[in-house]
């Protein structure tokens, strides 16, 4: 079993052994990569006020998001493709998820689909959902999820159009991948993943391909996106999609006041304040700047959660520090699912959790729930002062 000390050293295995094309899709941002690069540099910019002579003894990093109980404020993000990480991906990360008591969020574009995951998980899970023109489709998929007992619905409201990773178009990404020169070459350097791929059926998306009509090529993420997606979705079509749920929803990709206000009257039960990772928006400000003013405008009205950028527990402090209910990551657990498949989430979960305990005392807090805007230095202005 390697060392791994953080979140780092698993993505320097997973590149290792993950086929160049998945390793670049989730390693990259959209266009010239600003965002996804400040989202984590803007975590760094927070500082941490030191305590001492504190009772550190019994601590505690359980809390609830959206009223569910949780060992620590971190959900595993909603993330497509999860199963070409690993095969069988969706499932390894929900069962280290569950294991670990965070909640895991399954992307409608998956391998295994909501039915695999439900089988080989006890506790719910969300689900989530990109907004779509096909409401027949939208009408199953949610049937789907409620039968499968998910305990709610993310509907992420950031991706009407895509945003470019160049890339994904250089490198041809597709589930599974096309057989070219390149492909094929690199895959041979990968021989434990390929060997694993070729044991498991789920190579497709799980959710679409035999039940979704029209899609001209099933394998692609960006001809399903071009053809099945709404671009013409506004907050009567999201606050339609919540009636057709009917359960909890969390609205995934807020990152502006007027907007948060709007998910708020929609009733949203809670809010992600997301760039998508970077992956959407190039040039919009990091989720942590954007963080405070949001809390200002609705924190008092919406459960507000954040992501895009976490790679550690003191980022998940920082945002709790400033006032999230909850953090959600993305690369962090893929990294761990691409190194070590369910073993390496359950090590992403386990270094976050140690980084947040250990970080959390050394601020003088016991309990995850307590600590508060006090124990953060954060630079004049970090929200910016822009016209
Ligand atoms: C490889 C990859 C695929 C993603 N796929 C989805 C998706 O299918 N649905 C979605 O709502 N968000 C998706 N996201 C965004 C994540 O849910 C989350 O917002 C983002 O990863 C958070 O940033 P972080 O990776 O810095 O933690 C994806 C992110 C990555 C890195």
């Amino acid at each position: 079993m390697p060392v791994i000390t953080e979140i780092e050293d698993l993505k320097r295995l997973y590149r290792r052994r993950v086929p160049r094309m998945f390793y670049d899709y989730t390693e990259s941002g959209s266009w010239s990569e600003q965002t996804f690069r400040e989202n984590s540099w803007d975590f760094d910019r927070i500082r941490l006020r030191q305590r001492i002579a504190v009772d550190m003894a019994n601590r505690t990093t359980k809390t609830k998001m959206i009223g569910e109980d949780v060992s620590m404020p971190v959900a595993l993000a909603p993330v497509g493709l999860t199963g070409m990480q690993s095969a069988d991906g969706e499932i390894k990360a929900a069962r280290a998820a569950e294991t670990f008591g965070v909640p895991f969020t399954l992307s409608t574009m998956s391998i295994c689909s909501i039915e695999d995951v439900a089988e080989h998980t006890t506790r719910p899970f969300w689900f989530q959902v990109y907004t779509l023109k096909d409401d027949d489709f939208m009408r199953r998929l949610f049937d789907r999820a409620r039968a499968a007992k998910c305990s709610a619905l993310v509907i992420t409201v950031d991706l009407q159009v895509l945003g470019q990773r160049h890339k994904d178009i250089v490198n041809g990404l597709s589930a599974p991948p096309k057989l070219t020169t390149t492909s094929i070459a690199n895959m041979m350097t990968k021989v434990p993943w390929g060997l694993e791929m070729l044991r498991t059926k789920r190579r497709f998306f799980g959710n679409i391909v035999g039940h979704a009509k029209g899609v001209s090529d099933p394998s692609s993420l960006a001809s399903w996106t071009a053809e099945a997606f709404d671009p013409s979705l506004d907050w009567n079509r999201i606050a339609k999609f919540k009636e057709m749920w009917g359960g909890k929803v969390i609205l995934k990709g807020v990152l502006d006041v007027e907007d948060a206000k709007k998910a708020a009257e929609v009733g949203a039960d809670a809010i992600v304040v997301s760039n998508h990772g970077g992956r959407q928006l190039d040039g919009a400000l990091s989720s942590i700047r954007m963080l405070e003013p949001i809390l200002q405008a609705v924190g008092d009205k919406v459960e507000v959660h954040l992501d895009s950028g976490i790679r550690s527990g003191q980022d998940v402090l920082k945002a709790m520090a400033m006032g999230a209910r909850g953090t959600w990551i993305g690369r962090a657990y893929v990294y761990g699912l691409g190194a070590m498949g369910e073993a390496g989430v359950t090590r992403a979960l386990e270094v976050i959790h140690k980084e947040l305990d250990t970080t959390m005392a050394l601020c003088g807090h016991r309990d995850v729930e307590e600590v508060d805007r006090d124990i953060l230095l954060v630079p004049k202005g970090f929200s910016g002062d822009w016209a």
